[in-house]
């Protein structure tokens, strides 16, 4: 192995699991997953995984996809609908539904599939924060399954006993996993590389970071073709009504009290869902084997300041906002450094305010969509996080 590597140490060497390395230039070598490949893109009916199926597979260029997905209240068929209402790409599409921790599920689909992209989790702090079980069991042993499954496939190619079903010969699947800036922790100053150490402060950060650190010790051991790329803060349309901007434009939209965190002085780097589908693709074509990518928005922004945004789009009052007690271990600030996607030729594209505008306008001419998420369990789940916050919330102040 010729490559630098960021995770595990290969059979020609390589650097600790989480430790740093410089980025392969983009084109050495060809795409390692090229267009019109097979891939299994795990809960690619969420937020982000189904903007990275729509994305590819909009681009016409023979790419086949698989979804594989749980379907839990965050996974929904209707992020999917454009891709199955299109005759052209739903001819390359096929949707499972099932679980990335059961084998029975997995393995059939990864013996069949060029690459897996591996968007499946539990992806909300709070709900981490109110039963972390599902988080571990899809982060932990749901990586963990699918890590198997890439492994005995690995095998059978480098015996030369891979083939598809037309019996031509398949090389040895690359894996990519999504994970998150949260790894690293609450970052109050400067920004966090790829060598920086994982540190954790929320148990769906943990679980992310022990997915990570699984794919550095099945690369370290079985030298697999895994990517990681660690996304900050996305937004978009189909995003979940529990995330901070669906949330503020929905109960805006309603003119319902939205409960805003604390001192709203949170700082996050806001990264749109297409710029992140494409970072992925990328480096999931031309990242490095073993390399981590850390994707930023390059658009730091107080959480106030973001509520104020979405209010003046929709022409809402500030007198709708609440200060309600914080998330416990409320991380203050993400921030990562971006240099190494940025040498495999990605930036992003969309300029923050604009984004947040055509985000807001997707929640205001699409209410079927986000009314039918927001049914009796999500009335249950919003009494269990904001009943009390909402009854204990006081004014909340003015951004300057
Ligand atoms: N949203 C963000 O801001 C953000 C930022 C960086 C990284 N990420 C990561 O990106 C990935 C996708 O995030 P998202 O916001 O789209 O999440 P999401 O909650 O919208 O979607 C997750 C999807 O995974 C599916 N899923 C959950 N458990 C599963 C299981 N055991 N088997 C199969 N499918 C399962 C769900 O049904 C859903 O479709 C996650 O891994 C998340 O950690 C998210």
């Amino acid at each position: 192995m010729t490559e630098p590597s960021d995770v595990g140490a290969g059979a020609g060497g390589g650097v600790p699991p989480g430790a740093g390395g410089p980025a392969v230039p983009p084109g050495a070598g060809g795409p390692a997953v090229p267009p019109g490949a097979h891939l299994l893109v795990c809960g690619g009916a969420g937020f982000i995984g189904s903007c990275y199926v729509r994305d590819v597979l909009g681009r016409r260029d023979g790419t086949r996809i698989t979804v594989l997905d749980k379907l839990t209240y965050a996974g929904n068929r209707a992020n999917l609908t454009p891709v199955e209402g299109d005759p052209e790409q739903a001819a390359r599409f096929a949707f499972v539904q099932g679980d990335i921790a059961d084998p029975a599920a997995v393995d059939p689909l990864v013996a069949a599939a060029d690459a897996v992209v591996d968007f499946a989790a539990e992806s909300h702090v709070d709900r981490s924060i109110l039963d972390p079980s599902a988080f571990l069991v899809t982060g932990v042993i749901g990586v963990r399954v699918l890590l198997e499954a890439v492994r005995r496939q690995t095998d059978l190619a480098r015996a030369g006993e891979r083939h598809d079903a037309d019996g031509r010969s398949m090389g040895a699947p690359r894996f990519l996993q999504v994970s998150t800036d949260e790894v690293y922790g609450s970052v109050e100053e400067g920004s966090s590389r790829e060598g920086d150490p994982l540190a954790p402060r929320s148990p769906y950060a943990a679980a992310k970071a022990a997915g990570d650190l699984l794919v550095g010790a099945y690369r370290a051991t079985h030298d697999l073709d895994v990517v990681i790329t660690r996304g900050a803060n996305t937004y978009g349309p189909y995003q979940h009504p529990e995330k901070l901007i669906p949330l503020v434009a929905t109960n805006a939209i309603d003119e319902e009290p939205i409960p805003l965190y604390g001192d709203g002085l949170q700082r996050r780097d806001w990264l749109h869902v297409a710029d992140h589908a494409a970072a992925i693709d990328l480096a999931l074509r031309h990242g490095a084997p073993g390399g981590v990518y850390n994707v930023p928005g390059g658009t730091e922004r107080a959480n106030r300041d973001v509520v104020a945004g979405i209010l003046a789009r929709l022409g809402r009052p500030w007198s709708l906002v609440r200060s309600v007690p914080d998330r416990p271990g409320h991380d203050r600030r993400y921030a990562m450094d971006g240099g190494r996607i940025a040498a495999l030729g990605w930036r992003p594209r969309v300029l923050f305010e604009a984004g947040l505008a055509a985000t807001v306008d997707w929640y205001r001419d699409n209410e079927a969509w986000w009314r039918a998420v927001r049914d009796s369990a999500w009335d249950a789940y919003y009494a269990r996080q904001y009943g009390d916050r909402l009854a204990a919330s006081t004014e909340a102040e003015r951004p300057a």
